[in-house]
């Protein structure tokens, strides 16, 4: 307001008031739809202090030690959090790993903080991490959500899904077309053939990365027979079902059986990126198929499922931090006194992806551990 006073002064000085106001309340609006933003570093600090606390177990064929460092670090960060956050999907169903468990509370729990569903994956890659093989990363979706609003990630008690991760271009031309075969039970010879045309490729230039197991290796036959070039990889599924959408990457396309768990995380991602995911429930048994009908999931066996009804809404953040090389992120380096990280942190309401790399001196960095509750040197 100038302070000019006319014989409509008041009415100026009032009209600029309420206007400075709106402005206040719209400002007010903006930060309370995207609270994540105030929350994203913190999670990605988690993600690091995991990579950072992990690297002592690099090669050392300790799997379980390593799995213990990286939720230690995660913990400890969490504690630092003033939120009101719970492990929806954690690790540890699988493989009976030391993971953050499912209806776990993270944060503070201050009243009237933040509520956050959370979904972490302390090492994606805990075999290759043992044995100092790349392709390891540690990472967290988390989905802010408000009172009584219904999970925004989905949590699928199944120890494996059928996934096919594809980019922007393809989930475009699918919604423009939805009878293209972008499914994961169409032959998988056709979703090539149409990726193809899509991105404008010949055929054996599509690049599909398949995990290693024998129960993907009728796909690797196709894929093969069909001429298109096959990446497989031994572990960490998550990076590689994101390549398709990174503009970074050369993978077109991501199929095959792997965690259940790591499909959220991956769905949560790709929601970031603007790629899309297709997943079903694969049961490993007749014993597993019988327990999910039993718990209420027989509906949904022949469910397929789209990013977004794995990681709903708008306010997602992904973060990952490298702790061996993959195609994602660089692993963690030491170089004298210094450990230098590489992150990656995504928003799904704006899009933004930010990759990081953090340079941190060991002379003076500590982690807040939760098993000792305090700061500690690395
Ligand atoms: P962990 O790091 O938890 O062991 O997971 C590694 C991983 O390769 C995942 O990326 C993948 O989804 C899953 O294991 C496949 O499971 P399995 O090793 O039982 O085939």
């Amino acid at each position: 307001m100038d302070g000019r006073m006319g014989t409509n002064g008041l009415r100026v000085e009032w009209g600029l008031f309420r206007v400075g106001v709106m402005k206040r309340d719209e400002n007010r609006e903006n930060l309370a739809r995207d609270i994540e933003r105030q929350f994203e570093f913190d999670f990605l600090r988690a993600t690091e202090l995991a990579a950072l606390n992990t690297m002592q177990w690099l090669g050392k064929g300790q799997k379980e030690k390593a799995d213990e460092a990286a939720c230690d670090a995660i913990r400890g960060m969490f504690d630092l959090m003033e939120m009101r956050g719970e492990v929806v999907i954690g690790e540890g169903i699988k493989d009976k790993a030391p993971g953050l468990f499912k209806g776990e509370r993270v944060g503070t729990w201050t009243e009237g903080s933040p509520m956050f569903d959370i979904a972490v994956d302390p090492i994606d890659g805990t075999t290759n991490v043992s044995k100092g093989m790349p392709n390891s990363i540690s990472c967290i979706a988390a989905a802010l959500k408000q009172e009584g609003e219904e999970r925004c990630l989905q949590d699928i008690p199944a120890f494996y899904m059928k996934k096919l991760a594809y980019p922007l271009e393809v989930r475009r031309a699918w919604l423009m077309d939805p009878s293209l075969p972008i499914d994961v039970d169409a032959p998988i010879e056709e979703v090539i053939e149409v990726t193809a045309k899509i991105l404008h490729k010949e055929v054996r230039d599509v690049v599909v990365c398949i995990l290693d197991r024998p129960r993907n290796y009728e796909l690797v036959e196709a894929v093969r027979r069909k001429g298109a070039a096959v990446r497989m990889i031994l572990d960490g599924d998550i990076a590689a079902a994101l390549a398709p959408a990174m503009a970074t990457s050369n993978i077109d396309l991501y199929v095959g059986i792997g965690g259940a768990p790591e499909g959220i995380l991956s769905a949560a991602a790709l929601r970031c990126l603007g790629g899309g995911m297709r997943a079903k429930i694969w049961p490993r048994d007749e014993e597993e198929r019988k327990s999910l009908i039993a718990a209420g999931w027989g509906d949904y066996l022949d469910k397929q499922f789209m990013s977004k009804d794995l990681a709903r809404g708008d306010n997602i953040v992904f973060v990952a931090t490298g702790i061996s090389n993959s195609p994602l992120l660089r692993g963690v380096e030491v170089r004298g006194k210094t450990a230098i990280t590489h992150s990656v942190l995504m928003r799904a309401r704006s899009g933004t992806v930010r990759f990081i790399e953090a340079h941190h001196n060991l002379e003076r960095k500590t982690i807040h551990l939760r098993s000792t509750g305090r700061e500690r040197r690395i």
